[in-house]
């Protein structure tokens, strides 16, 4: 029987390299699409997917080229496309407004206009966000929330599942939306705080850094593990019909928690070493988000495993491995 051909979009982010995983070890023929530059050097650029490398195929294409997007779907012709790329950090610098806004709708449309023409019955995953709720009016957040974009990611995010929700009505398309809410693992990038805090855990045992800044300590947020959430986007496109999830633990944790966790799995006392610093702090962000994964855990079958205390040590023991920093046996 022939492989089923997938494309990931984002393919060399934290999301895209796990989900490029599990595709393979589900049997799939996997392509994803990378930015030019990208493969000139991979080894800088695409560090998640150096052991991916010779089994998946990167088509070089820009989100912002409607002809470029068009050209690589009619050469992959996929059977399932996962459109996780977007200008993902929740900056609140009016600079990079612009550029966070066109490319993520944009992108999303080139790619959903592109499928509709060439391969309608291609099954299409978009990565919807809990920052498209925003200040919710409920706690926690369902399919059901009003979506109240606090930030000009969160606005493209929405315009984006509105998107998909009309090709999805008007051309019949397979086309869902996952609305996930944070999720994290050791291949986060370092922007996101809790990468920030566990690779700054390892910087200080390391003797690199005797102080870790950051913003808001009393920030919550619904962090879950990447991983699982990635298996929770291949459920979606096995429904006879597509729809939207939330996905989400449905616990808040602080900054603060993550933190004290963080550094006492290295045998440190936070107190000494976190400084908070004006610079990190988000005015007029989304309140605590948390998100109700009922309907998932119904219709998909899908629901969290690992625990918040177990991802935070993880991440704490990758990070001190990747610097070559022992983490002390008696630590936690
Ligand atoms: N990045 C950062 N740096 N955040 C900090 C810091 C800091 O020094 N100090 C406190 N925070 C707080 C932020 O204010 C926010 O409340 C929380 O930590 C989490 O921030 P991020 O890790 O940057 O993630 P995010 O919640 O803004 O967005 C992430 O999750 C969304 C939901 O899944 C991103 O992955 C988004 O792309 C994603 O949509």
């Amino acid at each position: 029987m022939e492989k089923k051909r997938a494309l990931i979009t984002g393919v060399n982010g934290q999301d895209g390299s796990y989900l490029a995983e599990l595709l393979l070890a589900r049997g799939y023929e996997v392509f994803g699409l990378v930015r030019r530059v990208g493969l000139e050097a991979p080894e800088h650029r695409l560090g998640r997917l150096l052991p991916l490398l010779d089994r998946i195929q990167l088509q070089p294409a820009s989100l912002e080229s409607y002809a470029g997007i068009f050209n690589a779907v009619a050469k992959i012709r996929p059977d399932e496309c996962y459109h996780l790329a977007a200008a993902s950090f929740v900056s609140y610098e009016f600079d990079d407004e612009f550029s966070t806004l066109t490319t993520n709708i944009n992108g999303t449309h080139y790619l959903l206009a592109s499928l509709k023409d060439l391969v309608p019955s291609c099954r299409f995953y978009f990565a919807g966000t809990s920052e498209m709720f925003g200040s919710a009016e409920e706690m926690p957040q369902n399919e059901h929330t009003r979506f109240r974009p606090r930030s000009i990611y969160g606005i493209s995010k929405v315009a984006g599942f509105e998107l998909v929700r009309n090709y999805r009505e008007r051309y019949g398309m397979h086309a869902s939306s996952g609305i996930l809410f944070n999720h994290e693992s050791p291949r986060r990038g370092h922007e996101f705080v809790t990468r920030k805090i566990t690779s700054g855990v390892a910087r200080i045992l390391a003797g690199q850094a005797n102080e870790l800044r950051l913003g808001n300590l009393d920030a919550e947020r619904d962090w879950g593990f990447a991983q699982e959430y990635v298996d929770a986007m291949w459920r979606m496109l096995r429904q006879p019909e597509p729809d939207d999830y939330v996905i989400a633990t449905g616990r808040l944790h602080s900054v603060r928690d993550f933190v004290r966790i963080a550094f006492a799995s290295a045998g440190l006392d936070w107190e000494k070493y976190v400084v908070t610093d004006p610079n990190f702090f988000r005015s007029g962000e989304s309140v605590a988000l948390c998100g109700d994964a009922s309907k998932a855990r119904r219709i998909l079958g899908w629901e969290p495993r690992k625990g918040f205390e177990e991802m935070v040590r993880e991440m704490v023991a990758a990070d001190c491995e990747s610097m070559g920093v022992e983490l002390p046996a008696a630590a936690g």
